[in-house]
């Protein structure tokens, strides 16, 4: 009786072995539930184990507190329930898809505190000015677009212990939009924009607004060679070079129209709601957890592209979070909805910005 029960456990312990080593030669990133695999292997002890493999897979250890170590463990199993439930109610193969990704010992709500703080929105004055006028070509645009593949698009950053998602998205404007003026693509510096802007909060927080307008009013970035980030808030470097400058910004009228005219031109700065984005491990992202009338949004991003699969159409956004999460960094994320949701799925329309740099004669 005992030993069979035991021979149960062991064997089971060692199909969960083989399908971890699977899933890790299939893919580098720890993705094990998101396949759904492992739903039948839900004891707790089970789970502990898949939590010991985790936790050596992520470093963490929580060495020094028993307690702590048990905290984790209850979050990381209400997660792993979760994730699994969500997995298992998808209905095809493009919706998108949850893992026990780096996040998985934090509970939605210590995410949403850490990760997610509310983004006060400050819409500049010159709104009104942005709309569509200058965009004189939006007839025939291209059925897909990426920048990344045309080389306007840096590496994904992994943004660490501070909220500095709105400098990342602001950098990446400003490189994808040099790329296409002076054929350069140069990675900038969000560590100057935590230090600098002063109507931002450093890793508290900022508005994506505020910092393409302190690139305008400082003639310039620097590159992120030259100014690195360090993941916490500095002091402001005097003496910052000036290595890639922008004349205006301007912001969309909130259309999904606008917005697709403008992605298939550089990419572009967006705030969204991310509340359900914890442990989003690819696919098309349907807005589950959005309320369809709020522009509420808590995260900053770039759109780089848009593209479909399987007739779902999607808008391609860089995050900061790092190449572990997501689809190598990526969110892939529902457009294509117009009158069914007013500001775009998770509000991703509501508040887009856009850097415009005129070409210089020695570029053309
Ligand atoms: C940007 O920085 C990364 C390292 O963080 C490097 O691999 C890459 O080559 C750089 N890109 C450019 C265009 O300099
Ligand atoms: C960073 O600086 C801002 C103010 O600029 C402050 O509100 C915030 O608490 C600081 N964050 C940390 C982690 O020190």
């Amino acid at each position: 009786m005992m030993i069979s029960k035991m021979t149960k456990f062991i064997l089971s312990f060692l199909i969960l072995i083989s399908i971890t080593c699977l899933s890790f030669a299939l893919s580098s990133e720890y993705s094990i539930s998101s396949h759904g695999k492992l739903d039948k292997f839900s004891s707790d002890e089970e789970v502990f184990e898949l939590f010991q493999m985790w936790k050596k897979e992520h470093g963490r250890d929580y060495a020094n507190s028993e307690e702590e170590n048990a905290k984790r463990f209850e979050i990381f199993k209400t997660n792993f329930k979760y994730i699994n439930e969500m997995n298992a109610k998808r209905k095809s193969q493009t919706q998108h898809r949850l893992s026990l990704n780096k996040f998985a010992d934090m509970s939605p709500e210590e995410f949403s505190k850490t990760y997610l703080p509310k983004i006060e929105m400050q819409v500049p004055s010159n709104r009104d000015n942005a709309k569509l006028k200058d965009d004189d070509d939006c007839e025939n645009l291209p059925t897909s677009v990426d920048w990344r593949e045309k080389g306007a698009v840096t590496e994904v950053r992994d943004q660490g212990d501070c909220q500095s998602h709105w400098a990342f998205s602001v950098t990446g404007a400003i490189e994808g939009l040099n790329k296409i003026v002076t054929g350069n693509l140069i990675n900038l510096s969000a560590q100057e924009l935590v230090d600098c802007d002063p109507a931002s909060k450093g890793c508290a927080g900022g508005f994506y607004f505020n910092a393409f307008g302190y690139v305008i009013e400082n003639g310039g970035i620097d590159t992120e060679a030259n100014y690195p980030y360090l993941a916490k808030n500095g002091t402001c470097k005097e003496n910052a070079n000036k290595v890639v400058s922008i004349d205006n910004l301007l912001v969309l009228d909130g259309t999904e129209e606008a917005l697709l005219c403008r992605t298939s031109k550089q990419p572009v700065s967006v705030s969204l709601d991310a509340t359900g984005l914890q442990f989003y491990a690819g696919g098309v992202y349907g807005g589950e957890n959005c309320k369809k009338e709020s522009r509420n949004a808590n995260l900053v991003g770039l759109i780089v592209g848009y593209d479909s699969v399987n007739g779902e159409d999607y808008w391609i956004v860089k995050n900061s979070w790092g190449k572990d999460w997501g689809e190598k960094g990526y969110l892939f994320i529902k457009r294509n909805v117009f009158e069914d949701w007013p500001f775009g799925v998770c509000a991703i329309n509501a508040a887009v910005g856009y850097p415009v740099k005129t070409v210089l004669s020695s570029a053309m």
